[in-house]
């Protein structure tokens, strides 16, 4: 392979200039205002728009917390939460029963914009998971019967074996069973935040909390 050229990190740098964002433009609530800035994700250029890293706290083994960060695809969005699907006995949702508090972070470079989620992580109820598992393609579902998530692999070849008696094991079976270990995190949000770049790194940025009387209202912060 080429040796890359060298980069000098501290130079990289671009000014943020696609847009403004301001009280009057917001949405009532932090579920619109995402559905339209996720509608003109999704219909940019930009790869994976649905793609978000969702950080957890779990416990070290001095049993200190820890966070730890990984990207997921968002696969489910309305006023009940934020969905995702996943191992249940993975790394992260072995720190999500440990403590639900969770975040969501969409970057959407692309757009000079940034949207974080903080929220509960609760379970997507069973029979959504059903409904989902069973939309996915049959080696993504065979595939989840073959991953033990997060935990160490001697070699490739034995993931590849894994997959392979999966295969075998349901040749006769046109359904898929959805492995018990395997299924959806909704997080239901307690605070939303966009992020719009601006020129002079003087960015827009706007929270939704809950109020007392649990309507939703937007906070500009300092960038
Ligand atoms: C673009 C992208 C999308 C991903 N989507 C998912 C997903 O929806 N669910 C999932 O379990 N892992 C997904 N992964 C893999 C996770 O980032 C992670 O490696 C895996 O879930 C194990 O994480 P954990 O050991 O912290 O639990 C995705 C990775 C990338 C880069």
């Amino acid at each position: 392979m080429e040796k890359p050229a060298q980069v000098s990190v501290r130079d990289l740098r671009i000014s943020y200039d696609l847009g403004v964002l301001t009280h009057d433009m917001l949405a009532q609530n932090p579920f619109d205002q995402f559905g339209e800035w996720f509608a003109q994700a999704a219909d940019s250029q930009i790869l994976e728009a649905n793609a978000m890293v969702v950080s957890t706290v779990g416990l070290d083994s001095q049993g200190k917390a820890r966070p730890a960060s990984r990207t997921v695809l968002l696969k489910d969005f309305s006023e009940s939460g934020f969905s995702f699907y996943t191992n249940l006995e993975s790394a992260k949702s072995l720190d999500i029963a440990t403590n639900p508090n969770v975040t969501l972070l969409f970057p959407w470079y692309e757009l000079h914009r940034q949207v974080i989620i903080s929220g509960r992580a609760q379970l997507v109820p069973r029979n959504l998971v059903e409904e989902y598992f069973h939309s996915r393609p049959r080696q993504s579902q065979l595939g989840a019967w073959a991953s033990a998530q997060s935990t160490p692999l001697e070699d490739r070849e034995v993931l590849d074996a894994q997959y392979a008696a999966c295969e075998l094991r349901f040749a006769e079976q046109e359904v898929i069973p959805v492995p018990q270990f395997w299924g959806g995190w909704q997080v239901v949000p307690t605070r939303i935040e966009f992020w719009q770049g601006r020129e002079s790194r003087l960015h827009d940025r706007f929270v939704y909390e809950l109020n007392s009387d649990l309507m939703w209202y937007p906070t500009r912060l300092s960038p």
